[in-house]
């Protein structure tokens, strides 16, 4: 289990970016008129301002699905967003290419269970059927074996925390784009949940999730949020991630 080999270096380049980002928002923040005299320090400090940007993750479950998941990327690279999909085992052998892709581009992969079966009140051969297998299909196509976990339905029990291996990642925000496949009304109820720190549960087998996920991006990239990986996004905030435990949001 490597997962807590924290890929240090690319967490290390976003804290970097993330403190460039920083000082940037700092400094727009202030302004000092032309004839305003000089003044120490501490009084160009605008207490008020929190200068620490926003972050945000994108999640997605259920894949990959070649034509929507594909699309997703496309429409990810050409913003600059990173994101993470708990990907199904049984989806990976047809889709080696496309979770390849994935990977090389900077998202970070996780384990939805082979079969997307509910985790809870199985024995271990079973659990291990599901995720295991899993983790094995991905180490194969991938090389590296540094996975996170999302339970189906976030289902949890002491088994599974006991049996995991890696940390348990949940969400903060979730709108149901299973359900009613409503791309405007996806994107209205996540824009009015996001805050910073939250983790945002999506499908990349739908279109309109799909459609949905990149106008999310748009608006709230608008609003200053920055988009990280599970594992940036938790490093930036400085909670470590912990094998067997569950994480719900990164809140300041
Ligand atoms: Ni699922």
């Amino acid at each position: 289990m490597k997962w807590d080999r924290a890929r240090a270096k690319s967490a290390l380049l976003l804290l970097l970016a993330l403190a460039v980002l920083s000082g940037l928002a700092w400094r727009s923040g202030v302004s000092v008129p032309a004839d305003a005299p000089l003044m120490g320090d501490e009084a160009l400090v605008d207490e008020t301002q929190d200068s620490r940007p926003k972050l945000i993750a994108l999640t997605f479950d259920d894949g990959p699905r070649r034509s929507t998941t594909t699309a997703l990327l496309d429409g990810l690279a050409e913003r600059g967003v990173h994101a993470t999909f708990f990907l199904i085992g049984a989806q990976v052998a047809d889709c080696r290419d496309v979770v390849r892709r994935m990977d090389r581009e900077g998202h970070q992969i996780g384990i939805h269970t082979f079969d997307h079966v509910r985790l809870t009140d199985l024995n271990r051969a079973d659990f291990d059927a599901q995720v295991e297998k899993t983790r094995a299909a991905l180490k194969s196509a991938l090389g590296h074996n540094d996975f996170l976990l999302r339970p189906p339905y976030g289902m949890l029990d002491e088994s599974v925390k006991a049996w995991a291996g890696c940390p348990i990642i949940l969400w903060s925000v979730d709108p149901e784009d299973w359900k009613d496949r409503d791309a405007g009304r996806v994107v209205d109820q996540v824009t009015a949940q996001a805050r910073d720190g939250g983790i945002i549960l999506m499908h990349d087998i739908f279109p309109e999730s799909v459609e949905a996920a990149l106008e999310i991006v748009d608006i709230l990239h608008a609003q200053g949020y920055y988009f990280c990986t599970i594992e940036e996004l938790f490093a930036a905030r400085q909670i470590p991630l912990e094998a067997g435990k569950s994480y719900w949001n990164a809140y300041p």
